[in-house]
């Protein structure tokens, strides 16, 4: 009674790779790819990233390079990190107009206007501490006062021309109040894309390096979210809605699966999904040691991405998977 239907052979449509072709579920675009560049004063500097083979520091000269390969690979845009000259414990060279990331936006729009430029909110690059806030006496991070910090380092952005404002800092109530400040500085136009859920990972290691924002004491688990939490990650993401959130981001990604998921059956709003550093390092390194084969890892853990539901992937490997793309 139970006898199995053996007209069903699901091995029938994948037998060759035009079968495959035509009844595939995911695609990747290289419109959805944001790439992350990290950027610093000076002149003709690429510096590389010891943790992250084929990742630099640059100046801006260097940077506008990285830009063109960019519109070339016609990738969705850039994502914007800052490394200042200097830091203190405000953090104010965050919303410095001669900053690394102004100087930077002002120059990519000026020469390529038509590229998508997202910058990152935050203070852990600026901070002599390396929290992502104000610290109080006590060495907690004060929310409500690093509020104000960062509306004033994303006004600086938006005046600097980035088309996307993306804060990464976890404190409460930040899209509310960023969006006000834009909205009051004449940036009502400018979407902001929230690190909505973004928990507190050991994958952001080899980042830290790049950005030069490991924290001077402490974690950041007073700020960023406990791996072990799904329902909460909704909690985040629904107050970031009801605040004005136009994006939604879950980070890391591939050990967030589930998150993007949830988020996206959750919400109608467009969602990204950052491979982190760690995440892309790992691949960089098994691959090197001859362990797998780092093409094929790094476009199954895109699809992987993909397939769970984000509209964007912010990955260190957006123009490298355009080139696959490219020649499929
Ligand atoms: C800053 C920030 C971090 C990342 C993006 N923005 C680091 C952190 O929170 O410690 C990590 C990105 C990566 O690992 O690639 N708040």
């Amino acid at each position: 009674m139970s006898a199995v239907d053996k007209t069903v052979r699901l091995r029938r449509l994948r037998r060759t790779d035009a079968l495959r072709r035509v009844v595939r579920e995911t695609r990747l675009d290289s419109a959805q790819f944001l790439w992350p560049l990290f950027v610093r004063s000076g002149q003709g500097i690429r510096t590389p990233i010891g943790s992250m083979p084929g990742v630099f520091q640059t100046s801006v000269d260097e940077l506008l390079k990285d830009a063109q390969r960019a519109v070339d690979a016609r990738i969705g845009g850039i994502l914007l990190f800052g490394i200042p000259d200097d830091k203190d414990a405000t953090g104010s060279s965050a919303w410095d107009p001669d900053g690394p990331v102004a100087e930077a936006v002002r120059a990519v729009k000026r020469e390529y206007p038509q590229l998508l430029v997202v910058t990152d909110v935050c203070m852990c690059e600026y901070t002599d501490h390396g929290h992502c806030g104000l610290l109080t006496p006590e060495g907690d991070v004060d929310n409500d006062a690093t509020l104000d910090l960062l509306a004033r380092e994303a006004v600086a952005h938006a005046e600097a021309g980035a088309d996307i404002i993306a804060p990464s800092d976890m404190m409460d109530h930040r899209i509310g109040h960023l969006r006000a400040a834009l909205d009051a500085a004449g940036y009502a136009h400018i979407p902001i894309m929230s690190y909505a859920a973004k928990y507190a990972s050991a994958f952001y290691g080899p980042f830290r390096e790049a950005a030069e924002s490991t924290p001077s004491f402490g974690d950041r688990r007073s700020y960023q979210m406990d791996p072990a939490n799904a329902r909460e990650a909704l909690r985040e993401v629904r107050q970031d809605v009801q605040e004005g959130a136009d994006i939604l981001m879950v980070k890391p990604a591939g050990t967030y699966l589930d998150i993007i998921a949830a988020v996206k059956q959750d919400t109608g709003l467009p969602l990204a999904a950052y491979q982190v550093s760690g995440e892309y390092s790992m691949i960089k390194a098994a691959a090197e040691r001859g362990w797998i084969d780092g093409e094929r890892a790094m476009m199954e853990s895109l699809v992987a991405i993909a397939r769970a539901g984000a509209d964007l992937i912010i990955t260190y490997f957006a123009l490298e998977a355009s080139a696959v793309l490219a020649r499929r």
